[in-house]
């Protein structure tokens, strides 16, 4: 850590890596896969000295580090009763920041664990006066285990998670049976998962998972009557072409029984 700055400035004392980690098969007696990252490490990275005045100014109060302590989701937004969606590896936050202003009756918590993509997305926040996006910098699935109570989310998202191409690699895959089963656990009732995926790779997987958990009813692509935005707003170099077959993208929603 950069001793130098890191007392006053909350981006750098910010940890990289995934901190706190579960035992999900001990915690919920199950024999589950879950994402199995051993030593992988993230990408730091740095920010600009634009990026690191933005997020001394704002982080504090649109920002988290992973925690072992529930978010108080109506005193962080500052109002009671609006739905709660959560996006894990929101990246640079393109999609969620063309989103939230077309859902601004919906709380956005964007996850990610790599610093310089949320200081672009605060960016975009500060920029457009964005007033319904909150951040959490680390782990999606321990953000969820330990900041959300169960039953507590309308939504979850995950868009274009990293497919780890690599066979040895799959064990990394966020989308697994025990994360799906950890996913279904924080929607209430009625609540979304919305995945998408560019992978053919990642397709042929979620594929085979789709049905696995129980308490998810799977809803496949489109589902119109879907109870919150599933639209993503961008349209991937890949989308615009259209005709590139090797980046199809496969959408998929679950509803939460
Ligand atoms: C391929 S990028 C996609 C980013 C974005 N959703 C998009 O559509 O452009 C995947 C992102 O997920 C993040 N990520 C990977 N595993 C994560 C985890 N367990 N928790 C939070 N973010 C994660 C990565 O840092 C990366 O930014």
């Amino acid at each position: 850590m950069n001793s130098a700055d890191s007392s006053q400035n909350p981006a750098a004392q910010m940890p990289h890596g995934r901190g706190l980690q579960t035992d999900f098969n001990a915690e919920f007696n199950n024999d589950l896969d879950y994402p199995r990252l051993g030593n992988v490490t993230f990408r730091r990275g740095t920010l600009t000295d634009n990026q690191n005045a933005l997020f001394e100014e704002h982080w504090p109060q649109l920002g988290r580090l992973l925690a072992d302590e529930p978010l108080d989701i109506p005193a962080w937004f500052g109002r009671e009763g609006a739905k709660t969606i959560v996006e894990i590896g929101s990246g640079t936050g393109t999609s969620t920041a063309a989103m939230a202003p077309l859902e601004k009756d919906t709380n956005i918590v964007a996850v990610e664990l790599y610093k310089p993509g949320l200081a672009k997305l605060l960016g975009s926040i500060i920029r457009n006066d964005i007033e319904n996006i909150r951040m959490v910098r680390g782990d999606g699935i321990e953000v969820l285990m330990r900041m959300f109570a169960p039953e507590s989310l309308d939504g979850i998202r995950i868009f274009f998670p990293d497919p780890w191409p690599k066979a040895r690699h799959h064990k990394r895959r966020i989308i697994q049976s025990g994360t799906l089963n950890l996913f279904a656990s924080r929607l209430k009732p009625g609540g979304v998962l919305h995945v998408a995926t560019d992978h053919a790779g990642y397709t042929e997987w979620i594929n085979e998972l789709v049905e696995v958990e129980p308490s998810l009813d799977y809803k496949g692509w489109p589902w119109p009557e879907c109870p919150i935005l599933t639209d993503r707003q961008v349209i991937t170099k890949f989308e615009g072409k259209g005709l590139d077959k090797e980046h199809v993208i496969t959408e998929y929603l679950w509803e939460k029984k």
